[in-house]
């Protein structure tokens, strides 16, 4: 049951699909304080209170003990104190013994999220704006409650299937004959591979919609030489424009009058990766449409994918706010030098990027309105993914295509995935990503996951290969790094062999890693989920921070510390752990519920499985499209007939019916080709 409640005069966000009457009254369990412009929401938390969800943030999968700020923010920096990452999703489930229900804030501006942070006992969720619906979501269940919530906000974005192949990336790769010669490294060591990301650096100048002659002299002929070998080329695309006198989508764009402007009525001009740009105002149907034309030269090349950046908007800095600093600093000037002093100085420099100042210099046209950006900054980057995602539903509706994106808001999963952006080569961010995939699936951002290796600072080969063995099961499974760290693709390591070794596992499971993803995004459902959500009595799988629940009876347990050989596990109940180390090479051990020292040397990662589950495995392969997805090894602990709904099509139709796609697989125990104390393999072809 959902319920809405509407604060002042809510903006339209596209993040809800269905149109709910407003409720009068007050909201229930909340104390609803109004302070000015302010709407806050306080709620006494027993200490069994669990919470779950905001989507991308950081912390544990619990989001209890912190204080979070929905305000999208370009921030390289993901340690436990960061209250804001490039996302800002709204929805947080309440989870006791005696309260299930979970609330979701459609408010474009900022919105704190208090849990338990000022007192341990309270939870109080202020919209610093007021203009927004509440809604209430009560169901019986974790699992029912996010169900319902995703039928609020509409059906998940579906990937096309070779989306699912390892796909490599670097900022740096500056030509076709880098990204050659990444490919060849792949192809000549038998590493997977089915996708190059191509980043600023195949632009003219960082330019949108641009690529370097020399470069690319023939980028149809390049991608269409690429997908002969069954890979693709994913470019960049950013939010900026440049403001560029005689610049072709600039001259365009202003003629149109898509760019955001000022009070006064000029442009708003800031400075990104190209120098100064303009910025489309995406919250406009008019520009949505105009800039999602610009990718046409592109997918006419035959590009089939792309990841959209810098959209939270990122803005380095702008003319206004460097004269502000330079004022403060010249106001210091012939002051006394202390600490002080120089931590002033230091201080007017500092926070010069992506400022407050900036996003109030600039507005948005809402119908006949001008919004002020920061009242409605969040929703910036998920219109970008939609003015992307309709121009490619336009240039082929009949195909699906690869969009990700770093800057999001309910309402672009049904657009696009995400990646978690700017982590670092840390164990702790290792972590960190496993915690936050199952608030992003909560919220419907069901593809998506980390910069295996770490995109800031320098990996080490066993960070990377941990990394891998996270991403086996992530949707998205890409390897990325920054311009002047360590080269990280697979090839440049000694233990190259264990890595790819580690990557043909994933192709082994795409067909079902694809089949659980396809079932979850067409039924509301997740792919990811913390324990609690099939173990909600079990007091100690509910506060599991480490273990993930995947697709219908898996769960994953990665290893997140340097120099592990293993690790502790909870069982729920009874499972199956397949225990891998390639595509062909893999243990079966029967586990009992209950506590488990796993060994895992650092080539090894485990998939547990359901007692009466099934998990089916093909032969692997070195893309997506030649995998031969009708073998398949089935592989569970049996002890009664079991099924497993295996769900096939053809990888890129838009609009595939569940039903027509699911194929049923059954094995009785009686019937199997193998069996090691009670577990079962079956080879099948269907
Ligand atoms: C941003 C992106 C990163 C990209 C870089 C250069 O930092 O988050 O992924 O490589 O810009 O385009």
């Amino acid at each position: 049951m959902i319920r809405r409640y509407s604060f002042g005069t809510p903006l339209p966000t596209d993040a809800v699909v269905c149109a709910l009457p407003a409720e009068k009254g007050d909201v229930p369990y909340f104390t609803t304080l109004r302070e000015n412009e302010r709407v806050s929401f306080t709620l006494s938390l027993s200490p069994e209170d669990i919470l779950f969800g905001l989507g991308e943030s950081v912390r544990g999968v619990n989001k209890r003990g912190f204080r979070f700020r929905s305000w999208n923010s370009d921030i390289p920096s993901h340690t436990e104190n960061t209250e804001s990452l490039y996302a800002s999703h709204n929805f947080l489930v309440f989870f006791g013994p005696s309260r299930l229900f979970g609330i979701y804030l459609d408010d474009p501006g900022a919105v704190i999220w208090d849990l338990g942070y000022t007192r341990s006992d309270t939870a109080v969720i202020t919209s610093e704006n007021g203009n927004f619906d509440f809604y209430l979501i009560e169901e019986d269940s974790l699992s029912g409650l996010v169900r319902t919530f995703r039928g609020l906000t509409g059906q998940s974005y579906l990937p096309p299937r070779w989306a699912f192949g390892y796909i490599q990336s670097r900022w740096g790769y500056a030509s076709e004959d880098e990204i050659r010669t990444v490919a060849e490294e792949h192809r000549s060591r038998h590493i997977p591979l089915d996708a190059v990301c191509m980043d600023i650096d195949y632009m003219v100048g960082f330019k949108n919609f641009t690529w370097k002659p020399e470069a690319f002299p023939d980028l149809k002929r390049f991608s269409t030489e690429l997908k002969q070998d069954h890979l693709r080329l994913v470019p960049i695309i950013d939010a900026g424009i440049p403001a560029e006198e005689g610049f072709a989508q600039y001259e365009e764009g202003k003629a149109e009058g898509v760019f955001c402007k000022k009070e006064d009525g000029s442009e708003f001009v800031a400075s990104v990766w190209p120098g100064w740009c303009v910025f489309p105002d995406f919250l406009q149907e008019k520009a949505r449409t105009w800039f999602g034309d610009q990718y046409r030269p592109l997918l006419e090349a035959g590009i089939e994918g792309f990841w959209n950046d810098m959209n939270e908007p990122a803005l380095f800095f702008t003319e206004e706010g460097v004269s502000e600093a330079f004022a403060r600093a010249e106001s210091l000037r012939g002051s006394h030098v202390d600490y002080e002093s120089m931590w002033q100085l230091k201080g007017s420099f500092n926070g010069i990027g992506n400022n407050m100042n900036d996003y109030r210099r600039f507005f948005h046209r809402i119908g006949d309105a001008s919004v002020r950006h920061d009242k409605v900054h969040n929703l910036y980057g998920a219109h970008m993914t939609r003015a992307s995602a309709d121009a490619f539903r336009r240039y082929d509706p009949d195909r699906r295509f690869l969009l990700f994106s770093r800057s999001s808001f309910i309402g672009a999963h049904r657009n696009g995935g995400v990646w978690q952006g700017d982590n670092f080569s840390w164990w702790s961010h290792l972590k960190m990503a496993l915690q936050m995939l199952p608030g992003l699936n909560m919220c419907g951002f069901l593809y998506s996951g980390c910069d295996l290796g770490g995109f800031g600072s320098n990996v080490t080969e066993d960070l990377l290969t941990r990394f891998l063995q996270l991403g086996v099961f992530t949707p998205l499974m890409r390897n990325h790094s920054a311009l002047h760290t360590r080269e990280q693709e697979i090839y440049r390591f000694s233990t190259w062999e264990m890595m790819r070794d580690t990557v043909t596992v994933r192709y082994a499971l795409l067909p079902f890693l694809y089949s659980e993803f396809m079932k979850a995004a067409l039924t509301d459902g997740m792919y990811f989920r913390p324990l609690a959500f099939d173990y909600p009595e079990d007091t100690r799988a509910v506060r599991v921070e480490d273990q993930l629940m995947l697709g219908e009876g898996c769960m994953i347990a990665p290893v997140l510390e340097q120099n592990a050989v293993g690790r502790y596990v909870y069982l729920p109940e009874d499972m199956l752990m397949i225990r891998f180390r390639s595509a062909s090479d893999y243990d079966l051990v029967p586990l009992d519920k209950g506590d488990h020292r796993i060994d895992l040397k650092l080539n090894e990662f485990p998939l547990f499985v359901k007692k009466n589950h099934l998990v089916a495995l093909c032969a692997g392969g070195e893309s997506s499209e030649t995998l031969d997805d009708r073998a398949l090894t089935v592989i569970g602990r049996i002890d009664r007939e079991t099924v497993y709904d295996y769900y096939r099509d053809d990888g890129f139709s838009p609009r595939p019916d569940l039903q027509q796609h699911l194929f049923r697989i059954s094995i009785k125990p009686e019937t199997v080709c193998t069996s090691t104390a009670g577990v079962a393999i079956s080879k099948l072809l269907i």
